[in-house]
């Protein structure tokens, strides 16, 4: 059985898709946050899931808040950090830590748009996809190794909002594939390449 640790900022929707899943062999052992108000929290917490948040504005610097944090991490002994809709940008202390088995979700196509706002500006551009990506965590913001990306095309008149919520589902598609074959052993880096034995569905997916 390998533990996984879930981190989330918000409403938690990834989170939720993750443990609905029911993955063989991951234990959701918690999910934390850094914002108390989380909703995904209490979700969390009716399933008998462990939760814990850590204020970030409480903490000196950003180093100070991370190191706390994988503190309370560490404490469930993790195989996989998953950040799923975790708003902060992390040190290099935090990523070399957890070198290999943290991976994030990022609401565009890498390495076009990383930063925030994505929907907004793939629009902005002109562009005729959108989509998401989940890669593993590096130092370096949202560059790591691609395990699996998700298109969706952006529609004449589209909102941001419009092109967030079309992404969306197929986050919640990705997102567990990627944590099973993480968990399976069926992931392995190669530089950027992540290559994959028993492919499943998530190397990539195009919703028209
Ligand atoms: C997702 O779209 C994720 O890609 C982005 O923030 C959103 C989080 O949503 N980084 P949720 O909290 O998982 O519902």
């Amino acid at each position: 059985m390998k533990n996984i640790v879930i981190l989330i900022s918000g409403r938690g929707s990834n989170m939720q898709s993750i443990v609905n899943a029911n993955i063989p062999n991951a234990n959701v052992a918690a999910v934390l946050s850094n914002n108390p108000n989380a909703a995904g929290l209490a979700w969390a917490a009716e399933r008998g899931i462990a939760t814990a948040a850590l204020n970030h504005k409480e903490f000196a610097s950003r180093e100070d808040f991370d190191r706390a944090m994988m503190q309370l991490i560490d404490q469930y002994a993790p195989d996989l950090v998953v950040l799923a809709g975790f708003m902060r940008i992390l040190t290099p202390v935090f990523c070399r830590h957890y070198e290999n088995r943290c991976i994030n979700i990022h609401p565009s196509l890498l390495p076009s748009f990383t930063g925030l706002n994505t929907h907004q500006r793939a629009i902005d551009e002109g562009c005729r996809i959108a989509g998401c990506t989940i890669h593993f965590v590096t130092e370096v913001l949202d560059n790591g190794a691609i395990i699996a990306q998700g298109v969706v095309p952006i529609l004449d008149g589209d909102t941001a909002d419009d092109v967030a919520a079309r992404v969306l589902k197929v986050e919640h598609q990705l997102f567990p594939q990627a944590v099973a074959d993480f968990v399976s052993g069926s992931l392995k880096i190669e530089g950027k390449r992540v290559m994959k034995q028993n492919l499943s569905d998530a190397t990539a997916q195009l919703l028209a």
